[in-house]
C-alpha cells in the first residue's frame, strides 16, 4: 500500500507535484487540442491549496532530449491551467537552479507556480543524483500525480521520490485503483478487448490476461496476424509474419486456459487507408488478395457490443479500427456505445483508444479512463512501475 496525498500534514507545507502534462497540441499551433491530462490533476493541486500547501508543479512535454527547445516550452499549458484553476499560477524557466528556487521559496499558502520543461535538463531522463536532489530542495513533500509518466525512471518520477516524504496523488490514486482492480479484484466476467494496430504492442499484455480475463475479443489491425494464424487469407492486409506462430500459441494457451478468444467474424476492407475511398464488408473467409482490413464489420461489432455490454467488467486497450478515417471509425463507435450505455465497469486504456472515446464524447460515461498510453499498458501487463514503486510504503 502506498502512501496518498491525505497521509500528510500539509498545512503551510511546500509541495513539489510531479504531473503529466504533456498534452497534445493542433498542428503547428500552440493551441492544447486535449487538456484531459490537465483538468485531471485539478483534484490534487485544489486539495494542496485547500489544506494550505503552496504548489509547485513540474512536467514534462515533448522529448527535447535534454536540451532547451522554444516550442516545448510551457507557456500555453501555464495559461490553459490558470483558466481551469480560475487562479493565477506562477512560471520560471527553471527547474533545478536558483532562479526556481527563489520562486518556489516566495510563494505563500495556495499559490502555484510551474517549473519549465522538465525534459530540456539531461538529468531528469538519465535520473542523475545531483539534479534530483536539487529538485527535492525546492519542496518539503513530493507528490507523484503524473500516472502517465509513471513507467519511467526519471529524476523527477523516481529519483526525488527517494529523497522526500513521496505520497500518490488523487490522479494517481485513482488509476491505481481502477487500473489495479482490473487486475486484482475484477468484477466478473471480465472481458478484455484489445484492438490497434500492432500484435506486438499487446503481447505482454495478452501474456497477462490470458488465463486472467473470462474472455478475450480482437479487432483492429492486430486482428489480420491472428486470422493469418487460424489459416484465412487476409489480402494486403497489415500482418506482422513474426508474430503468426505466437497468435497461434496465444488461441492454443488460451483454449489450455478456458478462456474464449473471438476474433472479427467479418470485416471492412479497402484498397487503400483514404476517407471517402470505395469499401465492402466482407466475411473472413472472403477477403480480397487487393483489400486490407481497416475496421471490424458490422456482424461483428453488434456481436462484441451485445456481449460486452453484458459483462461485470471491460478492460478496452486498441481501437477497433482505423478510426481516424471515416468510415472506418463505425466498429470501435458501435462497441464503445455499447460499452457506455452498459451496466459495466468499464477501464479504457490511454492512448490512441483514450483519444477515439474523447472524439465519441463518450469519456464521461465510462467508470475510468486512463490518462496513461505506455503506463497504462504496463500496468495491465503486471509491472512494477517506477514512479509508483519509488512513493513510500506505508
Ligand atoms: C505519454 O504521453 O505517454 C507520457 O507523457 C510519457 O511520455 P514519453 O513516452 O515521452 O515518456
Amino acid at each position: 500500500m502506498k502512501r496518498m496525498l491525505r497521509d500528510f500534514d500539509w498545512q503551510g507545507k511546500r509541495a513539489l507535484v510531479r504531473v503529466d502534462f504533456n498534452v497534445p497540441f493542433e498542428r503547428g499551433t500552440t493551441r492544447i487540442s486535449d487538456d484531459v491530462r490537465i483538468r485531471e490533476a485539478l483534484p490534487t493541486i485544489e486539495y494542496l491549496r485547500g489544506q494550505g500547501a503552496s504548489v509547485v508543479l513540474c512536467t514534462h512535454l515533448g522529448r527535447p532530449d535534454g536540451k532547451r527547445v522554444p516550442e516545448m516550452e510551457l507557456g500555453p499549458v501555464v495559461e490553459r491551467l490558470g483558466e481551469l484553476l480560475g487562479a493565477p499560477v506562477g512560471y520560471v524557466h527553471d527547474a533545478p537552479g536558483g532562479e526556481a528556487k527563489a520562486a518556489a521559496g516566495a510563494l505563500a499558502a495556495g499559490d502555484v507556480l510551474m517549473l519549465e520543461t522538465i525534459r530540456f535538463w539531461p538529468g531528469e531522463e538519465t535520473n542523475d543524483a545531483d539534479f534530483a536532489a536539487s529538485l527535492a530542495s525546492i519542496a518539503d513533500a513530493y507528490v507523484n500525480d503524473a500516472f502517465g509518466t509513471a513507467h519511467r525512471a526519471h529524476a523527477s518520477t523516481e529519483g526525488v521520490a527517494r529523497l522526500l516524504p513521496a505520497m500518490a496523488g488523487l490522479l494517481m490514486e485513482k488509476e491505481i485503483t481502477f487500473l489495479g482492480g482490473v487486475l486484482e479484484n475484477p468484477v466478473r466476467p471480465l472481458a478484455a478487448l484489445l484492438g490497434g494496430a500492432k500484435v506486438s504492442d499487446k503481447l505482454q499484455v495478452l501474456g497477462r490476461l490470458v488465463g486472467h480475463a473470462d474472455e478475450l475479443f480482437v479487432g483492429g489491425g492486430m486482428a489480420g496476424t491472428f486470422l493469418k494464424a487460424q489459416g484465412y487469407e487476409i489480402g494486403v492486409s497489415l500482418v506482422e509474419e513474426d508474430l503468426v506462430g505466437f497468435c497461434t500459441d496465444t488461441m492454443e494457451r488460451a483454449a489450455a486456459a478456458s478462456t474464449p478468444v473471438t476474433l472479427p467474424e467479418d470485416v471492412v476492407v479497402a484498397e487503400r487507408i483514404e476517407p471517402g475511398v470505395p469499401t465492402s464488408v466482407v466475411g473472413i473467409g472472403d477477403i480480397p488478395a487487393n483489400a486490407m482490413i481497416l475496421d471490424i464489420g458490422p456482424r461483428t461489432a453488434a456481436d462484441y457490443a451485445q456481449r460486452l455490454a453484458a459483462v461485470g467488467s471491460v478492460v478496452w486497450n486498441g481501437p477497433m479500427g482505423v478510426f481516424e478515417v471515416s468510415p472506418f471509425n463505425e466498429g470501435t463507435r458501435i462497441v464503445a456505445e455499447a460499452i457506455a450505455s452498459g451496466n459495466v465497469v468499464s477501464v479504457i486504456g490511454g492512448g490512441s483508444t483514450a483519444e477515439a472515446i474523447a472524439h465519441l464524447g463518450l469519456a464521461e460515461q465510462m467508470s475510468h479512463v486512463s490518462t496513461g498510453g505506455g503506463a497504462s499498458l504496463e500496468f495491465l501487463e503486471g509491472r512494477e512501475l517506477p514512479g509508483v514503486a519509488a512513493l513510500d510504503d506505508v
